[in-house]
């Protein structure tokens, strides 16, 4: 989609050239109340702004939005009032909560082409990211096509337009949420026009014009290293399978990052066949693929002091006469044997070669991410991550994530389940044979991965990846762009943290 130009400013909300002043309302100990930012609309309105509002039933809850035309008031001529929820104690209110405020009036604006956002006075970055990602539509594929004129939106903010750290905060706001709309709109794109080839295509493209040092490894090269796993799996589809590695080496690097993103362009499930119902969910299995090229050409915008390398496998997972079976073994790059058990399980296969091949770099954290299990849909529900790994890292994984308001909840790895992946014919299985916490024993396979040293979080993203519901706050239907902002924050705080 066409991302509006933003800017910062400091013209009166009032006089300001706009078609639509964004304000916040909260719900304050009394009642309905207005946010910071909107007290110069208010004075327009001769202080009856509440009364005005509440007249027509607004309450200032979250995600609440009512339009209430200016009148004259204003030189816009639509105020639009959105509910940012309860304060906390201290009287404040978190970034999600801006973020989610902002995504609603954004939903809200339709078309609108010059809008004045006064939520950045409750937090800039947030209101932008909220703003961006509220608005997303993908409508490549639509013949009537969203408005592609771009919009203006200009926030006005505490410290007001001409200081310095105030231009930084949206510069990064609006790199954020620019990868996370570049995952949106790989997870929106079908599987008819994004599988391995192109996929691959499309990340050099966007690695190398980010500056990225960018290796394609095709069906042959794949067969010449040994990857068996990827191999395996892509074997089935006529689209042959690929490894994309993207590099970013940052200024003074501190810490080298190793991410790794499962890249099944379509999944069916293979010989052991998914039911019909909602296989067409399934176009978003290479969720976490999109994450992480997102992610290091973010890391790139941003320069973040660090080495950062995304080792994305990408196939396509097909029954066919070429196809893997059920009783097939494979051996993974390293020389680790799998037996297949239920070409179902195929996440974890094309992961494994993938993780052993990010191992070789030598990284201090390695960071995966995949629309792995069902079994995380079923334990944390549509929208909390579900966060494994070695216990620190994963535990410091989960709370970033949380911090910027993708949810996410350490889960342990129960090593009874170990056993439970013996094979009578390899070294291990690719499943368990029962139904318990099949979301820790997928977790459990990849660790088998992870190289000696190496502070490694493993996040299955396979509900939060893909929206089938509704919109709600700044998370449109279909791809949501998740974990970007848990892996941008991630890498942040190692950058600052080592
Ligand atoms: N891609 C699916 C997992 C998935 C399910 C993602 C629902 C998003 C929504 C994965 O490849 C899969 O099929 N997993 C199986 C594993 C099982 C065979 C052990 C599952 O979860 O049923
Ligand atoms: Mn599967
Ligand atoms: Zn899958």
């Amino acid at each position: 989609m066409t991302v509006p130009k933003l800017a910062l400013t400091d013209s009166d909300p009032t006089t300001a050239a706009a078609d639509t002043v964004v304000i916040g309302t909260v719900q304050g100990a009394d009642g309905l109340a207005l946010a910071d930012g909107a007290a110069a609309v208010d004075a327009a309105f001769d202080g009856k702004l509440v009364e005005l509002l509440e007249t027509l039933g607004a309450t200032g809850k979250a995600e609440e939005v009512v339009k209430l035309p200016s009148a004259g008031k204003l030189t816009a001529a639509l105020v639009v009032a959105v509910g940012v929820g309860a304060p906390n104690d201290e009287g404040t209110v978190t970034a999600e909560q801006v973020r989610r405020a902002a995504g609603a009036a954004a939903r809200s604006l339709n078309g609108t082409v010059r809008v004045l956002n006064t939520l950045g006075e409750l937090d800039l970055s947030a209101a932008v990211e909220g703003h961006l990602l509220g608005g997303y539509t993908f409508t490549e594929y639509k013949s009537e096509k969203a408005d592609e004129k771009a919009a203006k939106v200009e926030f006005t903010s505490v410290a007001g337009a001409k200081d310095k750290a105030t231009k930084a905060k949206l510069k990064a706001a609006t790199a954020i949420a620019e990868a996370v709309i570049t995952a949106r709109d790989f997870v929106n794109t079908p599987p008819n026009d994004l599988f391995p080839a192109s996929f691959a295509e499309r990340a050099k493209k966007l690695g190398e014009a980010a500056g990225l040092d960018v290796e394609v490894l095709d069906e042959k090269a794949l067969r010449k290293g040994g990857y068996g796993g990827i191999l395996g799996v892509g074997g089935g589809s006529a689209r042959k399978p690929r490894l994309v590695r993207l590099s970013y080496k940052g200024p003074k690097a501190r810490k080298k990052v190793a991410l790794v993103g499962k890249g099944i362009t379509f999944d069916t499930g293979g010989i052991s066949i998914k039911p019909a119902g909602e296989m067409h969910h399934m176009t978003s299995d290479m969720a976490g693929a999109a994450a992480v090229i997102a992610t290091v050409v973010l890391a790139a915008k941003l320069k973040y002091p660090l080495e950062v390398v995304a080792t994305v496998p990408m196939a396509e997972n097909m029954p066919g006469g070429e196809s893997y079976r059920p009783g097939d073994v494979l051996t993974f790059l390293g020389g680790k044997t799998c037996e297949v058990q239920n070409t179902d399980a195929e996440g974890r296969l094309i992961l494994a070669d993938a993780m052993v091949r990010a191992c070789q770099d030598g990284p201090d954290y390695l960071v995966d991410t995949a629309t792995l299990t069902g079994a995380q849909v079923v334990a944390l529900g549509k929208r909390t991550a579900g966060v494994m790994g070695t216990d620190e890292f994963r535990d410091r994984v989960a709370a970033l994530g949380r911090g910027v308001g993708e949810y996410a909840w350490a889960m342990p790895l129960p090593e009874e389940l170990r056993a439970d992946l013996n094979s009578n014919v390899a070294d291990l299985a690719n499943i368990t044979g029962h139904r318990w916490g099949g979301m820790l024993s997928a977790g459990i396979f990849l660790r088998e991965f992870v190289a000696e040293g190496v502070q490694w979080a493993h996040v299955d993203v396979a509900g939060p990846a893909f929206n089938s519901g509704g919109a709600w706050g700044y998370t449109t239907k279909g791809g949501t762009g998740t974990p970007v902002r848990t892996l941008a924050a991630v890498l942040a705080d190692i950058a600052e943290n080592g």
